[in-house]
């Protein structure tokens, strides 16, 4: 099929070429030419493993192609996905600017008198938001019979994106007609072919709740998980071992139990602040959704009182810290609580060498004033203490004998518990993990 994306962030990038490499003809659009022309010589924008290769493979193959008019791309698809950001704005609620400028020029295309086309809202956007989409298409001229609105959540993660597209746990999709169900199925076959994955079909408004559901019950896993380990710390348990108790409980499941200093990233923050903004919008208390951000918070504010407590006093002090971005397995420091941290213990006047494997660049944007390492060692050389916040496996494997000659005083604190406890210990270091 002739499919159109709109936008080449994460998710209409991620879903350009996966859909390409299902067998379907992608065109990718993005106002960005500096990047569309990055695409086209098969350079991925963002750090994410497979991309470039299946990009490069489907360019080869003429499956996928890159411009920055909407109209052409339009004009020839039969499908097209909306895949713009959806950005925060100050009260919280989704900023639609992007949706509704897409959807104007979509509606302005001068199309073939006859054609049907499918719109679908990739991009996370508040429920009701195909409603918005449809009267924006009639309010700029548009044929009410040509178009359909679909809502086809996309639930993939920063640094196993491919993966999480290509086997994904369900496919969502919500239609409100029997056209439109036809030709996402369509389009979906090769997929739910090859993987038998679980489809819902489901009215319009309630895919888009999906996503936002989805990813706040998510928020609110990891915030449940992080008061439970405060307990734990406070009264000497182990979250980790209580936690993994908890979670084989096959009604709760293991899954997004892992204590830490919070989660971050471009997503969770965002879409929980929208959630809380919707329920607000209709009457319904939201305060969960006050408490899950709350706790994330206190997460990385009882890391950094921690180490606080144990340096006595951080004027000075030389403070190596690995693992920069929000997660593993990306460059994106979006909300990252690694950064968080810097910046308090900089403002306490503590001298910081960083090191991530893949985020420094991001990193140096936001905080220019700190040293950067190209090597974990590096970073924590002569230093008087050592902070963990990103749960590399590079961090993981580090030798816990090599890091000890290395610093200069052996403290570890061990922000995503990447480190056995006893092992640290009987290295020689002062150990402090989360949770435990
Ligand atoms: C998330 C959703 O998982 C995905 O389905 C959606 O499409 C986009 O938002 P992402 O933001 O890429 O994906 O990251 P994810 O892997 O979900 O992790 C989010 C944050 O939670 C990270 O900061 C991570 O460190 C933290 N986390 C995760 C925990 O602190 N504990 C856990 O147990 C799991």
């Amino acid at each position: 099929m002739k499919v159109a994306i709109i936008g080449t962030g994460y998710v209409g990038l991620t879903t350009g070429v996966c859909l390409a490499d299902l067998g379907h003809h992608v065109i990718c659009v993005d106002n960005d030419l500096e990047k569309i022309e990055k695409l086209k010589r098969g350079e991925s924008p963002i750090y994410e493993i497979g991309m470039e290769d299946l990009l490069r493979k489907n360019l080869k193959e003429g499956r996928i192609v890159f411009m920055n008019e909407i109209a052409s791309a339009v004009k020839e698809s039969e499908i097209i996905f909306v895949c713009v950001n959806t950005p925060p704005k100050k009260d919280g609620h989704a900023d639609l600017k992007y949706v509704e400028q897409v959807t104007k020029e979509i509606a302005l295309t001068q199309c073939n008198h006859g054609d049907y086309k499918i719109i679908v809202d990739k991009s996370t956007v508040p429920v009701k938001t195909a409603e918005k989409v449809k009267e924006t298409l009639a309010r700029y001229g548009a044929k009410e019979a040509m178009f359909d609105v679909v809502s086809n959540p996309e639930f993939l993660k920063e640094g196993t994106a491919i993966k999480d597209t290509l086997e994904p746990d369900r496919l969502v999709i919500g239609v409100d007609s029997e056209k439109a169900k036809e030709k996402m199925l369509e389009l979906y076959k090769p997929l739910i072919d090859k993987t038998h994955v679980p489809v819902k079909i489901v009215p319009v408004r309630s895919a888009e709740i999906i996503k936002h559901g989805a990813n706040t019950f998510l928020a609110l896993k990891i915030s449940f998980a992080n008061l439970i380990a405060f307990m734990c710390e406070d009264v000497g348990a182990n979250a980790l071992e209580t936690l993994e108790a908890i979670g084989l409980d096959a009604r709760i499941g293991s899954q997004f139990l892992k204590p830490g200093i919070g989660f971050g990233g471009g997503c969770f923050p965002k879409d929980i602040a929208a959630l809380k903004k919707t329920l607000e919008i209709l009457g319904i208390d939201g305060s969960l959704i006050d408490s899950i951000e709350r706790i994330n918070e206190t997460a990385w504010q009882r890391f950094v009182k921690k180490v606080e407590k144990e340096l006595w006093v951080l004027d000075g002090k030389l403070i190596a810290v690995l693992g920069l971005a929000f997660k593993s397995g990306t460059d994106d420091i979006r909300n990252s609580p690694a950064l968080k941290v810097i910046e308090v213990l900089k403002a306490n006047g503590a001298r910081i060498r960083a090191y991530d494997p893949q985020a420094i660049e991001n990193a140096r944007k936001v905080i220019p004033d700190i040293q950067y390492c190209s090597d974990p060692y590096d970073a924590m050389k002569d230093s008087e203490a050592l902070l963990v916040c990103t749960e590399w496996e590079e961090i993981k494997t580090l030798d816990p004998k090599k890091i000890k000659e290395t610093m200069a005083v052996p403290i570890v604190f061990d922000g995503r518990n990447v480190f056995d406890p006893q092992k640290m210990k009987k290295a020689g270091f002062t150990y402090f993990g989360s949770g435990r």
